[in-house]
């Protein structure tokens, strides 16, 4: 098929390269003129594990532009909006991308039947705005005229930075989000290699054993749309809520780790999502918490648990700044290195990290940060140069001499880390991940959340 991607963002890119790869013609449109040179030139603008791979292999039937008259929108079969809608102050998402997308889109249609597909996190209601908002801005270019060959459903993407890619072939479903027969055709008709699961795949991903089918569901495109914040928000509440257990395990002498993996062996509670710790980041958590937050409180109602699942998470990163202070007996002056800068391991994205709050109270109360990350530090220096963290590449530069060590996140490379190298001090790891035993036997004063 014709396939028209608009935003080549972690949604956009890997479900171009996917939809690529399984044979159909992918255009990819990006305002950021950088990018595209980039993507032209076969280089892939964000860090994501096996995308350079299965990218270069497609990279020759793929094309990607700025300007949407370049883009032949006129006969694509499937136009995928895969935008950011990033938080605004008061929690909504911004629809500035959006509003551009529909807006281009009014003005290139042809004549030809295509459906558009809202990929990104949109507010609950937003299909069918963009629907209208392309019929507005189309009435303005023809006036008195009506366009009625093309349909918007909703698709919501639930890749995970880090193996977003592996998600895009192996998805655990496929959502559509339409009543419109013809639509819900053609939309299954592209996701078919994937349902069936019926591909070769590319040999640095191969097929997760067992998989032979994946459930395409389809619902009206309000639930499509809601059913992703609900998602969202369901795992966010997880991770709160075996971090609020675990602020009272440590209080009667638990062990966090024993809990959540004794609650875990029921099915209906499930082992995942209940590693305790510093708490989610990311760019889908905290957004798409606090857009249901507000959307809720537009209705009228009052959505406390995740409200509660947004407080626990970011008192979190107080916790761990709070329990360094009272263990160095103050922070001022004191020598601290973060490991570990991104929001998780496998990714340099920052958004909403928790290395960011937890580095700006440290340095407000004085301590002196060094901060590692394998790949993230490019992407700090570029976003938070004014932080007042030194960042160090180098892993054994950054445990030079520390006082306190902050484990942020859980990069496989910190477990390689031979710590009878590193000055005895305060070692607090903020994801339960480093080996204890040992770093006891050396004499580390550890500090492990809900132990
Ligand atoms: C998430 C959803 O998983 C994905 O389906 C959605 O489409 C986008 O948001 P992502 O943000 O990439 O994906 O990462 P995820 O693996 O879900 O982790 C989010 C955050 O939660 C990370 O900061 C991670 O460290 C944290 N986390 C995750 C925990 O603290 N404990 C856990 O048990 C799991």
């Amino acid at each position: 098929m014709r396939v028209v991607i608009i935003g080549t963002g972690y949604v956009g890119l890997n479900t171009a390269v996917m939809l690529a790869y399984l044979g159909n013609a992918v255009t990819c449109i990006d305002t950021n003129p950088d990018k595209v040179t980039l993507l032209k030139q076969g280089i892939v603008p964000i860090h994501e594990p096996h995308l350079d791979d299965v990218f270069a292999s497609v990279h020759q039937r793929m094309r990607f532009t700025t300007d949407y008259a370049q883009a032949d929108i006129p006969n694509a079969d499937v136009i995928i909006i895969a935008v950011g809608t990033p938080s605004l102050p008061d929690g909504k998402a911004n629809l500035t991308y959006l509003k551009q997308a529909a807006k281009a889109l009014a003005e290139h249609l042809g004549e030809t039947f295509t459906i558009i597909v809202n990929k990104s996190t949109v507010p609950i209601g937003a299909g069918n705005w963009v629907e209208g908002l392309i019929h507005d801005y189309y009435q303005e270019l023809h006036p008195g005229k009506m366009k009625h060959n093309f349909n918007v459903i909703s698709s919501p993407e639930f890749l995970s930075q880090g193996s977003a890619l592996h998600n895009s072939f192996y998805p655990n479903r496929v959502i559509i989000g339409s009543e419109h027969a013809p639509s819900i055709e053609r939309f299954s008709k592209l996701f078919e290699p994937i349902h069936l699961q019926n591909f070769e795949p590319p040999e640095c991903l191969p097929r997760p054993e067992g998989l032979t089918e994946v459930p395409l569901f389809v619902c009206n495109l309000i639930s499509a749309e809601m059913l992703k914040y609900a998602a969202n928000a369901f795992l966010a509440t997880k991770i709160s809520f075996i971090n609020e257990i675990g602020h009272l395990a440590q209080k009667v002498g638990a062990d966090i780790d024993a809990i959540a993996k004794g609650i875990g062996l029921d099915p209906r509670i499930g082992n995942r999502f209940l590693n305790a710790g510093i708490g989610w980041g990311g760019s889908c958590f905290g957004k798409d918490t606090a857009a249901l937050v507000a959307i809720a409180q537009e209705k009228g109602l009052d959505m406390s648990i995740v409200q509660a699942a947004r407080d626990v998470n970011y008192q979190q990163r107080t916790w761990v700044v709070d329990t360094l202070n009272e263990k160095l007996g103050g922070l001022d002056g004191r020598r601290v290195t973060l490991l570990g800068f991104s929001f998780k391991p496998n990714t340099d994205d920052l958004r909403d990290a928790p290395s960011i709050d937890i580095s700006r109270e440290l340095v407000k109360r004085g301590a002196i940060v060094t901060a590692h990350d394998p790949i993230a530090l490019d992407n700090a220096r570029a976003q938070y140069p004014d932080l007042g963290v030194v960042y160090e590449n180098d892993l054994s530069k950054a445990l030079e001499s520390p006082e306190a060590i902050i484990l942020i996140t859980e990069w496989p490379i910190y477990s390689t880390i031979d710590w009878a190298k590193v000055p005895k001090g305060v070692v607090l790891d903020g994801r339960n991940f480093l080996d204890t035993e040992t770093l006891w036997q050396l004499g580390f004063d550890v500090i492990r959340f809900g132990k």
